[in-house]
């Protein structure tokens, strides 16, 4: 009865990039994007596999219309948010806009950067087949990556917008064998955006690494989506494949009307949130309510 309670009470084992690799076999991988520790321990507890740390960030944390102005000492300031609450998800880190595309050194140094000051475990970059030889290189550094085509947004000036990638049959032929072409590189996943269902059947066929959709239909190895989009928290764009689990930004709002109602009122703060005179009234009305409170909060030392 004892090891049984012991073993309950053992964290999960951290994914790790094989354990990714070998979900080609099942059971789909569940990624979501992740910005910051709070919101990373809460997406863990609901069971992502995956914290991806996107240059989304650039829109839905920083309000920019697109994502290239995000800067890789911006992404590694999440990376360490987010690698710091993560105890069993594997934590990715997105490479931004021109921190790889010059050359395959380039690429080196900002996947090197991101995993020793943004505690990521693995990358993810976005491009095809002219991207070979840079995931080639940084693979051989022993940092794993994961290769992002179709709608890559950080070309979303060339695309015309944020459009839907490999409708002909001669660019779904090209997104096949880019795919093709990043395996053989070393990738171990591919993250398929903004692809018709088919395309994205088709190279989910193709390839024996996994791959992860984001409208890219159902027959991807597994699925990602921006937190702030699934958790119903971006109102600026509703894209066609978010599918909204639950209406945070409404819960958010209407709590922070309560909050205003009754600070305007006078029927908050109450003496049940006060701090008294004495330590004995702090220790019996005023204890941290979670152990590992920060310091502050309880009757000051020596009182
Ligand atoms: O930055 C990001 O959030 C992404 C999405 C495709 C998940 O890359």
């Amino acid at each position: 009865m004892r090891v049984l309670r012991f073993a309950r009470a053992m964290p999960s084992p951290k994914i790790t990039v094989p354990a990714l690799r070998a979900r080609k076999r099942g059971p789909k991988i569940a990624m979501v994007t992740a910005y910051d520790a709070t919101m990373a321990k809460l997406l863990e507890a609901g069971g992502a596999d995956v914290l991806l740390v996107g240059d989304s960030l650039g829109m839905v944390v920083q309000g920019q219309t697109n994502t290239l102005p995000v800067t890789l000492d911006e992404m590694c300031y999440h990376g360490r948010a987010v690698a710091r609450a993560a105890t069993r998800a594997h934590v990715m880190g997105d490479l931004p806009f021109m921190s790889y595309h010059a050359s395959p050194e380039q690429a080196v140094n900002a996947a090197g950067k991101l995993l020793k000051e943004g505690g990521c475990e693995s990358v993810k970059l976005e491009g095809g087949r002219d991207f070979a030889e840079h995931v080639r290189r940084i693979v051989s550094c022993g940092i794993p990556v994961m290769a992002h085509i179709g709608l890559t947004p950080q070309s979303v000036h060339a695309m015309g917008g944020f459009r839907v990638q490999g409708r002909s049959a001669e660019a779904a032929e090209r997104l096949l064998e880019d795919a093709r072409v990043l395996e053989a590189a070393g990738a171990f996943a591919l993250l398929l955006e903004g692809i018709p269902a088919e395309l994205g059947a088709r190279i989910t066929a193709a390839v024996d690494i996994p791959t992860v959709g984001i409208g890219a239909g159902p027959h991807c190895d597994g699925q990602v989506l921006v937190c702030y989009d699934f958790l119903g928290m971006y109102p600026d764009l509703r894209p066609r494949f978010v599918k909204r689990f639950a209406e945070v930004g409404e819960t958010i709002v209407e709590a922070t009307r309560a909050y205003v109602a009754e600070v305007q009122a006078g029927t908050f703060p109450t003496d049940a949130h006060s701090f008294g005179a004495s330590a004995k009234a702090e220790l019996t009305g005023n204890r941290p309510l979670v152990s590992g409170a920060p310091p502050g909060y309880g009757p000051a030392s020596g009182e």
